[in-house]
């Protein structure tokens, strides 16, 4: 299944992204991460460290050696660009270079993702929180768009905003979910509220944990969480919408 992470910036897009994708290498290998957030650090709560990322693959593409197809090119490198895991894989965009029309670009980095997902029984996709590789659709067929929030109206209304630009631009996700994140037993009525009014039907609850805080400040993998509240309410979300459907 290909499951797209995204929300607007703090919410916990990469911790939530990065636990659902070591609960899934668990139950159901092999699973590839895609860090789509120059920004990120997926790789840091993984333990994973890409050698290169697929816009550094990308550079020079047009002047490649001659008689070489620009795809096969593309490919191998990308497969340089994978870093191995156990269980899990993963994969940095990175940040184009240049200025300029990306269409041959992107055409070529989405045929070459595509290809390589083909080996993974999931992708999980850690998106920035300006969309861009949505709205660019250099990742495309995604089954699952998990929007994260945090319990406040405004997380909310950033993610109505994601999900219906999501729509438009047609990235055709089979299912939308809500997440809100970092939630308190205060939190948590309100949050139902403002979720309702932001008019998602389709919503979970993580609550907060200050062993993940902990981790993500120390630039830890995540690991060694399995008894954490956010972790059993990650895995039952991943059970819910992905292992049970799949
Ligand atoms: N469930 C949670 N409990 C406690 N802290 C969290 C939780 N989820 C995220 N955080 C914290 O929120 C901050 C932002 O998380 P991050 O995953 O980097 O968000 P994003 O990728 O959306 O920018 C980090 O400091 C992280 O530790
Ligand atoms: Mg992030």
């Amino acid at each position: 299944m290909r499951i797209a992470v995204a929300g607007k910036g703090g919410v916990g897009k990469t911790s939530l992204a990065g636990l659902m994708t070591l609960i899934l290498s668990e139950r159901s290998p092999p699973v590839l991460a895609i860090d789509a957030d120059a920004n990120s650090n997926l790789g840091e709560k993984l333990g994973l460290d890409a050698a290169t990322d697929m816009a550094a693959a990308m550079e020079g593409l047009r002047k490649g050696p001659e008689g070489v197809p620009k795809h096969d090119l593309l490919r191998q490198r990308a497969r340089h660009a994978v870093a191995e895991g156990d269980g899990h894989d993963l994969m940095a965009m990175g940040r184009p270079h240049g200025e300029g029309c990306y269409c041959f670009a992107n055409n070529v980095l989405k045929d070459v993702i595509g290809a390589l997902a083909e080996s993974y029984r999931h992708v999980v996709i850690d998106n920035e929180a300006g969309m861009e590789h949505l709205s660019r659709r250099t990742v495309e067929g995604v089954d699952l768009l998990v929007l994260v929030s945090d319990p406040s109206p405004v997380g909310m209304r950033s993610a109505a905003r994601i999900r219906d630009l999501a729509d438009e631009v047609g990235i055709g996700a089979r299912r939308v979910t809500l997440l809100v994140n970092s939630c308190t037993p205060d939190s948590r009525e309100g949050a139902r509220r403002h979720a309702e009014a932001a008019g998602f039907r389709n919503y979970s609850f993580i609550p907060y944990d200050p062993r993940l805080d902990v981790l993500n400040m120390e630039g830890k993998p995540l690991r060694g969480l399995e008894r954490s509240e956010a972790y059993a309410a990650v895995e039952r979300f991943c059970e819910r919408l992905i292992l049970r459907g799949s």
